[in-house]
């Protein structure tokens, strides 16, 4: 009676060898590092393709009519959008809320009538020129005209600064 062959062995499983070779050899690990280097740099490509879109608020804002404006009043309510609207001695200009120092966003204060920055102190006229504290310099105002439907138009894209004589630019004001 023929003998009866012995069993084979269980193959090892082919993952185990294909997860130490991947890790446990310099080969192995050489490999590893360049796959990930090189989906690293395909990730970077891609971002760099397709970057996140900023959407930036629009420059041009209305304001208003010219007669919604006060003669000596400053309208505080477009500071979050960095500017007041202020009618004053027969003009209305848009002065920028950028203190002229480091930065900071002065206070109207009405009963003082004047800008106070509540960083370091720099105080500034009703017109925007500074006269107390570190403040090299007047606030900044922007364009403002009027558009086709008779309201005014501040436009932050171009501004104009006293001490190099833009304020007397036509397109730096509104007579009223
Ligand atoms: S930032 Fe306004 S006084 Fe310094």
């Amino acid at each position: 009676m023929p003998a009866k062959p012995a069993p084979a062995k269980p193959a090892a499983p082919a993952r185990r060898g294909f997860l130490y070779v991947m890790f446990c050899t310099w080969f192995g690990l050489a490999w590893t590092a360049f796959t990930a280097a090189m989906a690293g740099m395909t990730f970077g490509t891609l971002r760099f393709m397709f970057p996140n879109v900023l959407s930036e608020p629009p420059s041009k804002v209305k304001v208003g009519f010219p007669v919604d404006f006060e003669e000596g009043k400053v309208t505080d309510r477009f500071k979050e959008q960095n500017m007041w609207v202020i009618r004053y001695q027969g003009k209305i200009y848009a002065l920028s809320t950028t203190c002229t120092h480091l930065g900071c966003t002065p206070n109207w204060l009405e009963a003082a009538q004047k800008f106070k920055c509540p960083c370091h102190g720099s105080g500034f006229y009703i017109t925007g020129v500074n006269f107390e504290g570190p403040a090299p310099r007047p606030l900044e105002r922007w364009s403002i005209g009027i558009g086709d439907d008779g309201q005014l138009v501040v436009d932050k894209s171009k501004k104009f600064q006293k001490e190099l004589g833009q304020w007397s630019d036509p397109d730096s004001f509104v007579t009223v």
